[in-house]
């Protein structure tokens, strides 16, 4: 299999997973349903989880084990966008191509989806995980990995600095640490989740951690990139929604020239780390590759 075809096929899965994990239903809460899905199969990358995968695979597990926690930090990932986009927030009107969340549902039910979406990805990485025969004790670790990332020491973290950092000029250290937080803690508990559930060693967790933390960082400021030269009909989301909101970015401090050449550099380390694992790291090595030169 080629590095597409291997991309499509992990795609292809967990999206079937997504739609038995989170079904429609028809009671009087059905809206909650909707706006959950209207969110999480508006096309998506599916980044996450495919790392999920990837690195359950790379350690040589079964990557069918790794699905309910890569389908749990897709459903977090979906979340922290529908919030993203709020008025309090980003104030954007549109997130993978459609109208954002808060758009069609209102805001009060877009709040209400991005909190049951995180209700959902715990209870999904717990009964899933069981139901596939997932070891008691590795489930207990991925879930304390994917709570760490997605709190007050990952993600959410990292958008609180996000917020207070509007308006501002801050170092580049402080930038780093806020991308690390809001999109690299993410990132790097996709990784770990699935070298957990993989039984990766001691030295295969630590490339691997080494391998994501570059990776999500670099993503970031691809992002940041993106805002300012992508293409809105590719990227499914609004350009120059930085500029508008006064954000710190790594454009805004270094320059898209420089900018570039940090994603480069920090690609060139993820691709570093994967030496340990040979040949067989070909699928992580191309996925970073892939995301220096992604459109959306
Ligand atoms: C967007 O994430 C938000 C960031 C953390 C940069 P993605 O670019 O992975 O968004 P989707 O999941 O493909 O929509
Ligand atoms: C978002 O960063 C990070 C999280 C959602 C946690 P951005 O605000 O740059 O993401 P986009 O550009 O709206 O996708
Ligand atoms: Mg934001
Ligand atoms: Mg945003
Ligand atoms: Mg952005």
């Amino acid at each position: 299999m080629n590095f597409k075809e291997r991309l499509n096929d992990d795609i292809r899965l967990i999206d079937k997973y997504l739609d038995i994990y989170l079904p429609q239903k028809e009671n009087y809460q059905k809206n909650i349903y909707e706006a959950m899905r209207y969110s999480l199969f508006a096309g998506g990358k599916r980044l996450r989880p495919v790392i999920t995968l990837a690195c359950c695979e790379l350690m040589g597990g079964n990557r069918e084990e790794a699905v309910p926690a890569a389908c749990a930090i897709e459903m977090i990932h979906t979340y922290s966008l529908i919030h993203d986009d709020l008025p309090a927030m980003d104030n954007d009107d549109y997130r993978r191509g459609n109208l954002t969340n808060h758009k069609v549902f209102g805001e009060a039910m877009a709040i209400l989806a991005g909190d049951a979406l995180l209700n959902k990805a715990f209870e999904v990485a717990v009964d899933e995980s069981v139901k596939k025969g997932v070891e008691a004790a590795k489930v207990i670790r991925v879930l304390s990995v994917i709570a760490n990332a997605g709190g007050t020491e990952g993600m959410i973290g990292g958008q609180v600095v996000d917020m207070e950092a509007e308006n501002k000029k801050i170092e580049e250290e402080h930038l780093s640490y806020m991308h690390l937080h809001k999109t690299g803690a993410l990132i790097i508990a996709s990784a770990k989740a699935g070298a957990i559930i993989g039984n990766a060693t001691k030295e295969q967790m630590d490339a691997i951690t080494t391998y994501s933390k570059n990776i999500g960082l670099a993503f970031q400021v691809k992002d940041d990139i993106l805002d300012v030269e992508g293409d809105q009909d590719k990227l499914g989301k609004p350009i120059g929604s930085d500029i508008n909101n006064n954000k710190s970015t790594f454009v805004s401090l270094l320059g898209l020239e420089r900018s570039k050449e940090k994603v480069k550099e920090m690609t060139d380390e993820a691709i570093k780390s994967l030496n340990i694992f040979g040949e067989r790291g070909w699928f992580l090595k191309d996925l970073a590759l892939y995301l220096i030169n992604r459109e959306k």
